[in-house]
C-alpha cells in the first residue's frame, strides 16, 4: 500500500483528484465511487478541473434498499449532487434501491460489473473497518449482496430522516470480491475516529474481522490520510 498524508481535506482532495487525472491519462475507461464525506473534497476538485468523464462509465460501490433515486438520502442522490450534475459520465450505474428482490438486484449488478472492469475505485473506510456496506464478518469472497443494516447503523442514519421507521433497514453492495476486483483502489480516511480502523487496515492480521485488512492482498491500493487518521501507524 502506498500511504500519502495529507495537512487535511482540502489537500487530499487534490491528491485524489490527480490519481483520477493519472489514471483517466492511462487510458481507464471505468471508475468506482463512493458516497459518505471522504470523497467529497476529491468530487470537488474534479468537478471544478477540466478533466472529462463524457465517454467513461462510473459504478457505484452501494444505495439503500426502498428508496427512489431521487430521495435526498439515497446515493444516487448524493452522486447526483456531488459529482454528476456537474461532471457527466456516459453512464453511472447505481444498484437500483427499489428493486424489492435482493437476488436479482444483485445478479443484474454483478452482471454490470463484469461488463465494466474497473480501472479504479475509491472507498471511504468505515470506524469498524467496513468497506462499501460490508460490515466485519463479510466474507472476502462476496459478491454484489443485500446487507442488513446494524441497528447502530439505522439509528445513526435517523437523524436524515423524518423519523426512525422511514430509515432503510437493508441496502444493496458490491462485495469484498467485487471491490477486489478492481485495478486500482483508491482508500480515504480523516480524523481520529478512523485511526483504529487504519491501523487495522494496514497493519493488523488480514481477517473478515476487518473487512479492509483484505486491501493488504491487492497490489495496487493508494491510502490518503490526515494526521489524525494516520496517528496510530
Ligand atoms: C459509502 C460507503 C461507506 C463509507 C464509509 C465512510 O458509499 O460505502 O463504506 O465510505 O462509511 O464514510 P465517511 O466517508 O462518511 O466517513
Amino acid at each position: 500500500m502506498k500511504i500519502i498524508r495529507v495537512k487535511d481535506q482540502i489537500e487530499g482532495g487534490k491528491v485524489g483528484a490527480q490519481v483520477f487525472a493519472d489514471t483517466l491519462a492511462n487510458g481507464a475507461q471505468v471508475f468506482g465511487l463512493a458516497t459518505g464525506s471522504s470523497p467529497i473534497s476529491i468530487y470537488d476538485t474534479i468537478t471544478a478541473s477540466d478533466m472529462d468523464f463524457s465517454d467513461k462509465i462510473s459504478v457505484n460501490l452501494d444505495e439503500y434498499k426502498g428508496i427512489a433515486g431521487t430521495h435526498e438520502q439515497s446515493y444516487r442522490y448524493f452522486m447526483n449532487e456531488h459529482f454528476f450534475s456537474k461532471k457527466p459520465f456516459k453512464e453511472s450505474f447505481v444498484p437500483d434501491g427499489l428493486n424489492p428482490d435482493g437476488e436479482a438486484e444483485a445478479a443484474r449488478y454483478d452482471a454490470i460489473l463484469e461488463k465494466n472492469p474497473r480501472d479504479l475505485q475509491i472507498l471511504g473506510l468505515g470506524r469498524n473497518g467496513h468497506i462499501g456496506f460490508n460490515e466485519p464478518g463479510t466474507s472476502f469472497e462476496s459478491t454484489t449482496h443485500e446487507v442488513d443494516l446494524t441497528e447502530s447503523t439505522i439509528e445513526a442514519n435517523a437523524r436524515f430522516f423524518t423519523n426512525k421507521e422511514e430509515v432503510p433497514k437493508q441496502a444493496y453492495s458490491m462485495g469484498i470480491k467485487s471491490i477486489m476486483e478492481a485495478k486500482q483502489i483508491l482508500v480515504v480516511a480523516y480524523g481520529a475516529n478512523k485511526a483504529d480502523a487504519v491501523k487495522a487496515m494496514i497493519d493488523g492480521p488480514v481477517s473478515e474481522d476487518v473487512p479492509a485488512s483484505v486491501l493488504q492482498k491487492h497490489a495496487n491500493v493508494i491510502v490518503i490520510l490526515d494526521e489524525a487518521a494516520a496517528s496510530k501507524l
